[in-house]
C-alpha cells in the first residue's frame, strides 16, 4: 500500500493522504537556518544548533505522534466552519489534500469548502529565515469572506531547558509587537543578543502572543478560541508561553486568487547597539527591517525560490545516472544524495528519532557521511576535516562528539570509541580522491582545540594510524575500547544499574577485549593512509602502514577467522564474540564486511566464504540482519547490544548502515547479482509499495528495519539521520555502477546485475564532465575503456591533459 507517489521530473515525493504511518517528513534549510516539517507541517526551526537555539517550541512523542509545527488556519466568516489546509492541527474533511516534499522546500495544501489553499515553506539561500507562500483560491460560485490566523509556539531558545525549567520560563517570556511584525525576546534583556521575528506580508486584522489567550482554557492546536470566534485577542505575552499569530481578513471573489506571505526568521544584533533608543529595553529594529521586507514581498520569495532550485540542481547534476532500474535513478539522481547532504548539514541532530537537545556532532558519524556529500560540498567538506581534525586528542583518539556551536570536543560523551580515528582517515582520502586537493595536508589545525598544538593533518592522520598500534590486545588484535562502529557492543562495560547510560558510563580500562571489525578498518585505512603518504613524499611512511596492514591482516587470518566467518571481537574475559562457538550472536555481519572490504581473504577464498555465510545466515527478505541468533536475554559482558528485544536496533535488526558494506564487498568478488540484490532490499524507493510494513518515508532510507526475530519485521525507523545515507550512495554509485573518483583519475569498474545491458551517466569530477556509457557484451566484469573514441588501457580514466572540459567515455563489460 502507498501513500503517495515519486514526481521524478519534479525532484518531489508526493504525499497524497495525511494518514501516512508516522510523520514523513522534509528538511528547510541547508547553511545556518534549519527547519524539519512534517507533511501536515508539523515540525520546528532553529538557528544552527538544534538544541541551544531553538525557535520554535515541538513536543516529543505527543499524541497525535506530531505537535507543533507552521500551522495556518482558515475560517469562513459567514458560516465559522474553519479548518488547517495543510490538513492538522483543526483536521477537517479536506478534498484533495497533498504535500509535495521537494529539495529544500515542501508545499502543503487542500481543497475544502470551495477553497483551495496551499503554502510553500523554504528557506531562501543566505538568509536566517523561513518564508511560507500561503495562495489561496476561491473556488466558490459567490465571494467569500475569511479569516486567516497563523500561529506558531515560540520556544525559550535552549530546547532542553524549555522542556523542564518551567519554574523560571513562565516568568521570563517577552514580546514587541510592531507594526504587525512579533518580536520573540525573550532573554534579550540580559545576555542574547538574538530575537526572533514573525511577519505577514498582508495588513493585519489582529494578532495574539499570548498561548492561552489565542487557544482558551484547556483547548489545543485543534480548537483555539480565536479561531472559533474569528478575532484575536492582542494579546501580549508576560511571561507564560509567547506565541506568534496573526490574524487577516480577506475578501475574495469567484475565482480569485490570493498571495499571503508568513516570515518566520532570526537576527542577531551587535551587543552595542541592542536597544532603540540605547537606554531602553526595546529591541533596535533597524538591523532585521531589510531581511523582514524581503521575507514578505512575492516577488523575492519567488526570486529565492528559483535560486534555491538552481542550487540543489547544480549539485544533484554532479551525478546523474541512468540504468534500468528506476529505484536507483531516483534514489542516486534525487533522495539519496539529498539525505547526504541533509546528514551532512544536521549529523545526527534534529529529525523525528533524533530531537535535537541530544547529540552533537559525532566523530565517526561526521567523517562517514563524507563518503557521501563530498562531491556536493567540497569547500564544506574541507572545512568538516578540519573542524574534525581539531576535536581530536593528542594520543589520536577522538572526542566522540562535539558541538557545533562551540566546534569543542564534548566531554559529557568523551572518547575511546576506538574506531573513532580511523574515520578521519577515510573521511580525508575521500576528499582527496573527490578534490585533488593535497594543500589540505599541510593545513596546520590544533589537537583538542587547543592553541599552540597545530600540527598539520597528514600528521593528524598519522596520529589515527598510531592509535590503534598502541593499543594491541592479547591476540594482537586492536582493543575495542568503550564500542567500535557498534556502540552498542560494550565489552568493558558492565552495566548493572537500571537507567546507567551505556554510552557514558565509566568503562573498565580494558585490556583484553579486542574487535576484529576495527582490525579490517585499520586495515582499510592504513592502506589509504599508506597511498596518502607515497603521494604526500613520504615513502617510508608508506612502507610502515603498508607492513602494519598486512601484519593485522595475518593477525585476522591468524586469530581473527572462525571456520566460515570472520569473528567479531574477544570480550573482556578473552571468550569469543561471533562465533560457532557462542550459543547467540555466533555471526555478525560488520567483520565480514570491513574485511571483505579491507581486502582480506581473497588469496584463500575466505572472503567468498564469509559473504556465503552472511547470504546463509543473515539475509532475509527485508535486508541483512546485523548478527544472529539474536540475543535473547542480557548478558552484563555485552552491554546495550543484548538490552535490545530481539530484531531491534543493534541486536540483530537490519542496521541499513552496514548492509552496502556487504554490497561493495561482493561487488569487490565481482558478485553484482548479489551486490544489486541487497541493494534492493533496502532501497526506500523499492520499498515504497510496501509502505504500510516498512512505514517510514520512502524517499529516505532509515537507519533500521526490523530483523526477522522482530514481530514486526520489515518495519523501519530512525529515518533521515543515518550513516545509511552515505554508505548506500558510495555502494551504489562507486562500487556496483563503479564510477569511483581515485587519487589519480576517474576509475570505470561497473559491476552491475548480468541481465543489465548497461547504463549511462554524467560525473562531474575535478572541473571536468565525464559522460559515460556503459555496454555489456557479454556475462562478467571486464572492462574495456574508450575515451573520446581512444581506447586506453585499464579502467582509470585520467583528466584530460588538454585542458578538455567534456570528455567522453565508452565502457564494454563483459
Ligand atoms: C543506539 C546506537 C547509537 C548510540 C549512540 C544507542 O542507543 O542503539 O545505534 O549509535 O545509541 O549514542
Ligand atoms: C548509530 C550511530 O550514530 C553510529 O555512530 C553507530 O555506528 C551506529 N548507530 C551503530 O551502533
Amino acid at each position: 500500500m502507498q501513500y503517495g507517489y515519486f514526481d521524478d521530473h519534479s525532484r518531489e515525493y508526493v504525499i497524497t493522504r495525511p494518514d501516512t504511518p508516522l510523520p514523513w517528513i522534509n528538511y528547510l534549510g541547508c547553511q545556518e537556518y534549519f527547519g524539519i516539517i512534517s507533511h501536515t507541517a508539523g515540525g520546528y526551526s532553529f538557528y544552527r544548533d538544534a538544541r541551544l537555539r531553538r525557535l520554535t517550541r515541538y513536543r516529543y512523542n505527543h499524541l497525535p505522534l506530531d505537535q507543533g509545527g507552521r500551522y495556518l488556519y482558515l475560517r469562513d466568516n459567514e458560516s465559522g466552519a474553519y479548518w488547517s489546509p495543510s490538513g492538522a492541527p483543526a483536521c477537517r474533511d479536506l478534498e484533495q489534500y497533498t504535500c509535495r516534499h521537494g529539495l529544500g522546500y515542501s508545499v502543503i495544501g487542500s481543497v475544502g469548502h470551495g477553497i483551495s489553499a496551499h503554502t510553500r515553506y523554504f528557506v531562501p539561500l543566505d538568509e536566517n529565515f523561513e518564508v511560507w507562500q500561503l495562495e489561496i483560491v476561491n473556488h466558490r460560485l459567490h465571494p467569500v469572506s475569511l479569516s486567516v490566523f497563523s500561529c506558531i509556539e515560540f520556544c525559550l531558545w535552549d530546547a532542553q531547558d524549555d522542556a523542564t525549567n518551567f519554574q523560571r520560563n513562565f516568568s521570563i517570556g517577552e514580546v514587541e509587537i510592531d507594526d504587525g511584525v512579533i518580536y520573540h525576546k525573550t532573554e534579550y534583556r540580559e545576555r542574547r543578543d538574538h530575537f526572533a521575528w514573525f511577519a505577514c506580508s498582508a495588513p493585519i486584522e489582529g494578532f495574539d502572543t499570548q498561548r492561552e489567550a489565542f487557544f482558551g482554557a484547556g483547548r489545543g492546536w485543534e480548537r483555539p478560541v480565536a479561531v472559533e470566534r474569528g478575532e484575536s485577542a492582542n494579546s501580549v505575552a508576560h511571561g507564560w508561553a509567547p506565541i506568534g499569530s496573526h490574524h487577516v481578513r480577506l475578501l475574495l471573489e469567484p475565482g480569485e486568487t490570493r498571495q499571503i506571505l508568513f516570515a518566520l526568521g532570526y537576527h542577531e544584533n551587535p551587543k552595542d547597539r541592542k536597544f532603540d533608543p540605547p537606554e531602553s529595553q526595546t529591541i533596535n529594529k533597524e538591523t532585521v527591517r531589510p531581511a523582514i521586507a524581503r521575507a514578505v514581498d512575492a516577488a523575492s520569495a519567488d526570486a529565492a525560490f528559483s535560486r534555491l532550485r538552481a542550487y540543489w540542481e547544480e549539485r544533484l547534476d554532479i551525478c546523474q545516472v541512468e540504468t534500468p532500474d528506476p529505484h536507483t535513478n531516483r534514489m542516486v539522481n534525487i533522495w539519496n544524495a539529498y539525505q547526504c547532504m541533509a546528514t551532512f548539514n544536521l549529523s545526527r541532530s534534529a529529525s523525528f528519532y533524533e530531537s535535537g537537545i541530544g547529540r552533537g556532532l559525532g566523530f565517526r558519524d561526521s567523517n562517514q557521511d563524507l563518503l557521501g556529500f563530498v562531491h556536493m560540498a567540497l569547500e564544506r567538506a574541507r572545512q568538516r576535516i578540519l573542524d574534525l581534525a581539531a576535536t581530536q586528542l593528542p594520543t589520536g583518539g577522538a572526542y566522540h562528539q562535539y558541538q557545533p556551536l562551540t566546534k569543542q570536543g564534548n566531554n559529557d560523551i568523551g572518547g575511546n570509541f576506538n574506531d573513532d580515528p580511523h574515520w578521519l582517515i577515510l573521511g580525508t582520502a575521500a576528499y582527496l580522491k573527490e578534490t585533488g586537493d593535497w594543500s589540505i595536508l599541510d593545513e596546520p589545525v590544533p589537537f583538542d582545540n587547543q592553541p599552540g598544538s597545530e600540527q598539520p593533518i597528514y600528521e593528524h592522520l598519522k596520529r589515527s594510524f598510531r592509535y590503534t598500534l598502541d593499543r594491541l590486545g592479547p591476540h594482537g588484535l586492536p582493543l575495542i575500547g568503550r564500542a567500535d562502529w557498534n556502540d552498542c557492543l560494550n565489552l568493558n562495560c558492565f552495566s548493572d544499574t537500571p537507567g546507567q547510560s551505556f554510552q557514558t558510563t565509566t568503562n573498565k580500562d580494558g585490556q583484553v577485549a579486542e574487535s576484529v571489525f576495527i582490525a579490517g578498518l585499520f586495515v582499510l585505512a592504513a592502506k589509504e593512509l599508506a597511498a596518502i603518504a607515497c603521494r604526500h613524499g613520504e615513502p617510508a611512511d608508506s612502507q610502515h602502514c603498508l607492513s602494519e596492514a598486512a601484519r593485522m591482516a595475518e593477525t585476522v587470518r591468524a586469530q581473527g577467522w572462525d571456520g566460515a566467518w570472520f569473528l567479531r571481537a574477544y570480550d573482556d574475559f578473552g571468550r569469543k564474540v561471533g562465533s560457532k562457538e557462542c550459543a547467540e550472536g555466533k555471526i555478525f555481519i560488520e567483520p565480514q564486511g570491513f574485511c571483505v572490504m579491507a581486502g582480506i581473504g581473497f588469496d584463500d577464498g575466505r572472503a567468498r566464504q564469509a559473504l556465503d555465510s552472511v547470504r546463509r545466515h543473515l539475509a532475509t527478505p527485508h535486508g541483512i540482519v546485523l548478527q544472529q541468533p539474536a540475543y535473547s536475554r542480557y548478558y552484563l559482558h555485552l552491554g546495550e547490544i543484548s538490552s535490545y528485544p530481539p530484531g531491534y536496533k543493534e541486536n540483530a535488526g537490519i542496521f541499513c548502515h552496514n548492509n552496502p558494506w556487504v554490497m561493495i564487498a561482493e561487488a569487490m568478488t565481482g558478485n553484482g547479482d548479489a551486490a544489486f540484490d541487497y541493494y534492493l532490499r533496502i532501497n526506500p524507493s523499492a520499498r515504497e509499495a510496501i509502505s504500510d510494513v516498512h512505514r517510514n518515508e520512502p524517499y529516505v532510507y532509515a537507519q533500521m528495519i526490523a530483523g526477522r526475530d522482530a514481530p514486526t519485521h520489515g518495519e523501519a525507523k530512525n529515518s533521515w539521520l543515518t550513516g545509511t545515507a552515505a554508505w548506500n550512495y558510495h555502494a551504489v554509485t562507486q562500487w556496483i555502477l563503479g564510477i569511483r573518483p581515485e587519487y589519480d583519475g576517474l576509475r570505470m569498474a561497473p559491476v552491475i546485475p548480468e541481465r543489465w545491458p548497461g547504463f549511462q551517466a554524467v560525473r562531474k569530477f575535478r572541473g571536468v564532465t565525464y559522460d559515460i556509457r556503459v555496454h555489456r557484451k557479454g556475462p562478467g566484469n571486464a572492462v574495456g575503456v574508450t575515451v573520446d573514441g581512444h581506447s586506453q588501457a585499464g579502467d582509470l580514466v585520467p583528466l584530460p591533459s588538454d585542458g578538455r572540459a567534456l570528455v567522453t567515455v565508452d565502457v564494454t563489460l563483459g
